[in-house]
């Protein structure tokens, strides 16, 4: 949506120089009055009124002596310019010069018409603060003429000059010459007297609002030139609205608009068109956002964890929420690729908080790593309408993803799921909590028969190719050695560790090994401690797949139902390929690019905490 605030909108120079008046006095004294609003635009006088500048009204006037009084750009009658003469009042005089070139002309012509007995019409608003000043240039003699009704108050036989309030507009003043030219039998003279600046912007707003989808008009309600320049926009533009502060806006104004303009009055200041211009792409933006997501999809990819089915229900429920469809895609990009999908209700994810595995199910898509299984996804979810997707998974899953949104223009919001907890730019990955407390249930069991037999138990975590499964596990167990992929393991180092422990005093050695340390996983390095030591009583134990079973730990719960909800708050924000994790418990968005391509590193401290442990 293009927005264009308009370029001959804002202060006409006479409120510029009154402002400028006003804001140069302030700055030398803090109190300045001002007879009547300095501008019809209340969040202006606001603004100035903040600086010191004081509205005052005609009668408390009368009663200030000694001060400095701003005369504002509208202009005051003689009988004001008197009354400052008599109080000593110090005139801060900000009369627009065409204002007064134009009191100048009416006190000329009331001159010479009075030796005829004539009279001065001027058409104008009656009480307007320029139109007061005005007629007290006739003495209060002058006949106002708002509309051709007034016409019954002119005297037809009376010679006659008409004049024109300056902000009026040209068509009317000339109707109003026509009518007065119908019925006058006496000498009669129209002097056109409409500063051009004003009258100009009637012709060109109506270019302006012919021009956009949508106007809003920004102006103060008692601004009678906002309201008349207000009707032409509405004559030109039905989808104009009035406007006088940023909260009048309402969004749902700019649903089908490709192009908004912004427009004012002359006593409309460019700051408040400039801050109202920002809130509507704000708004719209949001509003796009929302209106392009209709329909998510949500799938769960790769090895399962436990939480994943509490993120699936956060990502239905909110999605909800947010009055989108949803719908669960069944064993992940396998699911996509075969259209595959559930529509789902809120309580389709009812009790499922608790639950280990994944109500959606999981794979590990082969056709989704080649072009052409991607190309037949992203033709499921054109046909199924599905506009954005929330994925939850692994570095495999993000890998897909980036790829996937590489490849064709789809929304892709990622979940860390992974009992591995191996994701750069995420300080937890959901199930991993649970894995951990999982596998210290097991080694505490271990522990107690390794104990019972003095013997030396090799116990192998998950983790794939991290270790920060083993590394916890391991500190929370107390285990005597933990072997990561992370750092290289020496054989007689451990060797050497194990023999001192037992001469001193150990009866039973637990080492934790990482499936995917160097040295080979449990049952290598079992062996090679074997030869060395045949005296040993050596066990293997491969925890293996229970270690991302079983009911989701409070934290993993808790996690998995934060990120859940940020993943669909970043896809309504217009997130395209990025991954919501958690660091130090607030949620961060990290691009899949970065996730990826970073290789999360373990916590030096843990390693240090194990060392000093476990002697
Ligand atoms: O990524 C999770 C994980 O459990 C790893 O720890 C492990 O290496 C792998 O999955 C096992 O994969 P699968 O279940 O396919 O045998």
């Amino acid at each position: 949506m293009k927005i264009e605030i308009d370029p001959n909108a804002g202060f006409c120079f006479g409120v510029v120089n009154a402002i400028n008046k006003a804001e140069e006095n302030l700055s030398k004294d803090d109190q300045l009055y001002c007879i009547g609003d300095i501008v019809h635009n209340s969040i202006e006088v606001n603004r100035l009124n903040d600086l010191g500048l004081q509205t005052i009204e005609h009668d408390e006037f009368k009663g200030i002596k000694e001060r400095k009084v701003l005369f504002r750009a509208h202009g005051e009658p003689p009988s004001s310019y008197r009354i400052a003469k008599k109080n000593k009042i110090d005139i801060v005089d900000a009369t627009c010069p065409v204002v007064l070139n134009l009191q100048k002309r009416i006190k000329k012509s009331f001159r010479e018409l009075k030796k005829v007995n004539g009279q001065i019409l001027i058409y104008g608003k009656k009480g307007h603060a320029e139109v007061n000043g005005l007629v007290g240039q006739t003495s209060g003699k002058a006949i106002v003429i708002e509309t051709t009704k007034d016409l019954k108050s002119v005297n037809p036989d009376l010679p006659s000059e008409l004049f024109s309030q300056t902000t009026k507009t040209l068509e009317g003043f000339n109707l109003l010459r026509e009518e007065l030219q119908k019925i006058m039998k006496a000498p009669f003279k129209a002097h056109d007297t409409i500063c051009r600046k004003v009258a100009n912007r009637v012709p060109l707003i109506k270019e302006f609002a012919q021009k956009h989808d949508v106007i809003v008009f920004v102006s103060g309600k008692k601004s009678s030139n906002g309201k008349l320049l207000f009707d032409v926009c509405k004559g030109i533009n039905r989808n104009s609205y009035f406007i006088s502060e940023p909260q009048d806006i309402d969004v749902s104004w700019f649903a089908n608009a490709k192009s908004v303009g912004v427009s004012g009055a002359t006593s409309t200041p460019g700051w408040l068109m400039n801050e109202i211009t920002e809130k509507i792409k704000l708004e719209n933006k949001i509003n796009i956002s929302m209106s392009r997501i209709k329909k998510i999809g949500v799938l769960t990819s790769g090895g399962d964890a436990p939480g994943m089915n509490a993120a699936i229900r956060a990502v239905v429920r909110t999605a909800i929420f947010n009055k989108l469809e949803i719908v669960g895609i069944k064993q992940g990009y396998e699911g996509l690729i075969n259209g595959d999908f559930k529509k789902m209700k809120s309580h389709d994810v009812s009790n499922i908080l608790q639950k280990g595995g994944t109500i959606l199910r999981s794979a590990r898509s082969e056709e989704f790593r080649t072009v052409e299984g991607r190309q037949k996804a992203y033709q499921q979810m054109l046909d199924n309408k599905i506009d954005a997707l929330v994925v939850i998974g692994g570095d495999g899953t993000f890998s897909g993803a980036r790829i996937f949104t590489q490849e064709h223009d789809i929304p892709v919001v990622g979940i860390p799921g992974t009992i591995d907890n191996d994701l750069y730019g995420t300080d937890y990955t959901i199930g991993y909590d649970t894995a951990i407390n999982t596998v210290i249930d097991a080694v505490d069991k271990i522990r107690d028969t390794a104990s019972a037999h003095n013997r030396l138990f090799f116990i192998e975590v998950m983790g794939r190719d991290a270790g920060f499964i083993a590394l916890r596990s391991g500190i929370a167990t107390g285990a005597e050695a933990i072997l990561i992929p992370e750092k290289e393991t020496h054989a007689k180092e451990l060797q050497a560790y194990l023999e001192k422990g037992y001469k001193e005093h150990k009866s039973s050695g637990i080492v934790i090994v990482a499936e995917g340390d160097k040295s080979g996983g449990a049952y290598t390095i079992a062996k090679e401690i074997e030869k060395e030591h045949p005296e040993y009583d050596i066990r293997v134990s491969v925890l293996g797949h229970m270690q991302r079973g079983g009911s989701p730990s409070a934290f993993d719960r808790v996690t998995a139902s934060t990120l859940g909800v940020a993943a669909v708050d970043a896809l309504l924000d217009d997130q395209k390929s990025i991954m919501v994790g958690m660091v130090h418990g607030d949620v961060t968005h990290v691009p899949f690019n970065k996730t990826i391509k970073n290789k999360k590193k373990v916590k030096d401290t843990y390693l240090r905490i194990n060392e000093i442990l476990s002697i």
